[in-house]
């Protein structure tokens, strides 16, 4: 549309990531320090990290990777989505893949990890994002065992998830425990706000229905229907010629929400 007031959609995305992920600078600090013991040949800690839906658990996860990546060639980072990748088969097929190893017919799971296992020249650090989703945890076993020098993040948002695991794995993980609190409002406010400032033309929200967005996204404790709600909103004020976003705008979105 070449009249938008949306002038970079992408950053409404909830798959976007900010340059920064701000008020999550502790956890950060945190979920880094677990993997520097990995960078002087010490073993590195597992976490689990839990908390509702929306909150940044995946965000900071994604922004660590990226910041191993650019600042060290001394680690290997794997994110995994077990949600996506729900089965042991899948998710080492999926690693041997990736590294480039092919899969021959005959060659049976166990084999082709530790093909795999064999091929990792470097420590590792694994993320499980949606670990609770897995439908079996042989994988996980065999990380523990197998893998020497690595990080484990398990994310969930299911706090006692890890009370389900079988005891020969919980008692191999050593596993600490993160807890992603929701946003209060001024940090709510904060995030939204500097997703606005990169994504809509300067000055078109109106205070009232951008305060609206934040309240809203408050009591749902979820950046990510705050997100839904600025680009929908922004559109909707699209559709009507609006060269700004108001409160009406924000309204007959919250009313065809199923929210
Ligand atoms: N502190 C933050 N600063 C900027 N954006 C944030 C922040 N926290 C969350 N977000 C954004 O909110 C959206 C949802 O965050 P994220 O995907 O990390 O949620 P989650 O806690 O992993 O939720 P789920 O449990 O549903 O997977 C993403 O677009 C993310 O970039
Ligand atoms: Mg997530």
């Amino acid at each position: 549309m070449p009249d938008s007031i949306i002038i970079n959609p992408g950053i409404l995305e909830d798959t976007y990531l900010p340059r920064l992920v701000p008020y999550r600078e502790e956890q950060q600090k945190y979920l880094a320090e677990c993997v520097n013991p990995l960078l002087s040949g010490i073993y590195g800690k597992n976490v689990l990290m839990h908390g509702s839906s929306g909150i940044g658990k995946t965000a900071c996860i994604r922004f660590l990777f990226r910041q191993l990546q650019e600042e060290s060639d001394n680690v290997r980072t794997i994110y995994i989505n077990c949600w996506k990748q729900d089965t042991s088969n899948k998710i080492i097929t999926s690693l041997a893949k990736e590294s480039g190893i092919t899969f021959i017919e005959r060659k049976n799971m166990d084999e082709l990890f530790t093909l795999y296992i064999r091929g990792l020249k470097k420590p590792v650090v694994v993320a499980l994002d949606e670990i609770d989703k897995a439908k079996d945890m042989d994988f996980l076993y065999r990380f523990m065992e197998d893998i020497k020098f690595k990080t484990i993040f398990m994310i969930t948002n299911i706090s006692g998830w890890i009370s389900s695991l079988d005891a020969r794995i919980y008692s191999r993980l050593h596993a600490e425990r993160v807890e992603f609190k929701p946003y209060n409002l001024d940090e709510t406010r904060g995030i939204l706000k500097e997703r606005i400032r990169y994504s809509f033309v300067p000055g078109s929200w109106n205070k009232n229905a951008f305060e609206k967005v934040v309240m809203k996204t408050f009591n749902r404790h979820d950046i990510r229907f705050g997100l839904h709600l600025l680009k929908s909103s922004g559109q909707n004020a699209d559709e009507k010629n609006s060269k700004q976003v108001l409160d009406e705008h924000v309204d007959s979105v919250l009313e065809k929400s199923c929210f």
